[in-house]
């Protein structure tokens, strides 16, 4: 089967299923474009939530998958590689904050939703990049254990001094890398070009940068400025639907150290094979998603 014979018996499987394909801003272009909704985690935790679909294909990492079956159980939601994981949800796990909470029971858990289900099930509340300082500041406690992102978490502990944060000590493998001294190059390679970066970079990229925000965040960004060049501080996948909204304009990645391998796993013929034979479905323990679709829900309320 060519790609175009591939296009079309994956639209037929769609029709045929009630199929939806929702595709994170990091997939590899091909998979953008076949998808019905191309966005950043809440933006398809929103739509898993509400859509009218019978099969949800994710074409991202496990736990966004695994929070489109938290929030829409009754749904047959299929992640087209199984092992195509975030190792930073991998840097928390649930005992750890079971033994966290008996030492401080006043402490509200808040958790990025990139994170496993028993994770979110320990939690008080979700967040995802674009609305974590809301969520923090909605928060009555003025003590929060933020979970797993130490680099998110710091950017907002910052915008937050009224609170005490305690930061968990994960991070992106993908942003973690990129150095200070990148930056600092690739501005004077382009003098005259914006810095877009996504809060998982560390404080010494993020305070470099013009602008800081979620994936879709930067996109609009770019999209709604008057500027004509950007460097770009997050996964190179975002650069196709940057380049597709703004033909006139330039975009440098960072650092070429910018490509999350799991975000890549997924190609075309893997959306195809997940339609036709319905895998990898994904399941989560009715009593483990109960306590998570709490968690995600307030997010979901609060935004
Ligand atoms: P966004 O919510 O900004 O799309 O980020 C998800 C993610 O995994 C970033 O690395
Ligand atoms: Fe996880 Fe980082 Fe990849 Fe996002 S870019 S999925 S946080 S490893």
């Amino acid at each position: 089967m060519n790609e175009k014979e591939m296009i079309e018996e994956i639209q037929r499987l769609k029709k045929e299923k009630n199929a939806v394909i929702l595709a994170h801003n990091y997939q590899i272009p091909e998979v953008q474009d076949i998808a019905d909704l191309v966005g950043d985690s809440l933006k398809l935790s929103q739509e898993a939530s509400k859509t009218e679909a019978d099969v949800v294909v994710f074409a991202g990492v496990h736990f966004m998958a695994e929070s489109a079956k938290i929030l829409s159980p009754d749904k047959k939601v299929l992640l087209p590689v199984y092992d195509a994981g975030c190792p930073m949800a991998d840097m928390v796990d649930a005992e750890s904050l079971r033994i966290f909470k008996k030492e401080y029971p006043d402490i509200a858990i808040v958790c990025y939703v990139n994170s496993s289900a028993e994770v979110k099930a320990e939690s008080d509340i979700c967040c995802t990049s674009s609305n974590a300082l809301k969520i923090v500041k909605s928060l009555k406690k003025d003590k929060i254990l933020f979970v797993p992102d130490q680099n998110l978490g710091s950017y907002i502990k910052e915008q937050v001094p009224e609170k005490e944060i305690i930061l968990w000590e994960g991070y992106c493998i993908t942003h973690h890398r990129v150095k200070s001294i990148e930056v600092s190059a690739a501005r004077k390679g382009h003098p005259d070009a914006l810095v877009l970066a996504h809060p998982e970079c560390t404080k010494a990229v993020v305070e470099k940068a013009d602008f800081v925000g979620s994936t879709a965040q930067i996109i609009e960004y770019a999209k709604q400025s008057a500027h004509k060049k950007f460097i770009i501080g997050t996964e190179m996948g975002v650069l196709h639907q940057l380049r597709k909204d703004n033909p006139d304009k330039k975009f440098y990645l960072i650092s070429p150290a910018l490509t999350c391998y799991n975000m890549k796993k997924t190609s075309l013929e893997d959306i195809y094979n997940a339609l036709k034979s319905e895998q990898y479905e994904i399941k989560v323990e009715e009593e483990i998603r109960e306590r998570a679709f709490f968690s995600l829900d307030q997010m979901l309320k609060t935004n």
